[in-house]
């Protein structure tokens, strides 16, 4: 499913229409270019869940955690550069568990880090304040392999 959005506000209920989907233990790529909008679909997406933290971006912190009727762990693998780190994270902890959904972005940072992703998400500015959201489920397709369990090699 592909929508445009022309505001945060639209992006937001994009989002939080994904999110009352949700059944728990899903985990969601968010997939697109710097300032694409991820971090701002996260916001939608964790409002909707009740989730009454401020939602900031995960760049520096990798891992923000947040309580909502379901947990959401929001991470940004953008600084991440080995498997090593991302196995540092301790994401088994998270990841698959029936009350929480993990939303990644920057899913594809990390070379041979393979993730098994229930709903790939792709953003992207196709114009002054307009965004292309497109809603995939699954892996997304051949460019990325997002969510999931992050393999041990690399
Ligand atoms: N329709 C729209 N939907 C979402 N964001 C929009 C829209 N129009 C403009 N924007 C702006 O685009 C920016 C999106 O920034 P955001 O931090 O969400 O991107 P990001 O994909 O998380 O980037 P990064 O890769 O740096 O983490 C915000 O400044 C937001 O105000
Ligand atoms: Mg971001």
């Amino acid at each position: 499913m592909t929508y445009k959005t022309y505001s945060v506000r639209e992006t937001h209920s994009i989002a939080a229409q994904l999110a009352s989907t949700l059944q728990g233990g899903e985990t969601i790529a968010l997939v697109g270019e710097l300032g694409a909008g991820k971090t701002t679909f996260s916001q939608g997406f964790c409002a909707a869940l009740g989730v009454t933290a401020t939602v900031t971006s995960p760049t520096f912190a990798i891992m923000n955690v947040y309580e909502g009727r379901f947990r959401v762990v929001h991470l940004d693998l953008y600084r991440l550069k080995s498997a090593r780190e991302i196995a540092a994270l301790g994401l088994e902890e998270y990841l698959g568990q029936p009350d929480t959904v993990a939303l990644i972005e920057w899913p594809e940072a990390v070379d041979g880090v393979q993730w098994n992703a229930n709903v790939t998400v792709r953003l992207s500015a196709t114009g002054e304040g307009e965004r292309t959201i497109e809603i995939i489920y699954g892996n997304g397709g051949d460019t990325i392999s997002a969510g999931g369990e992050a393999s041990s090699e690399g």
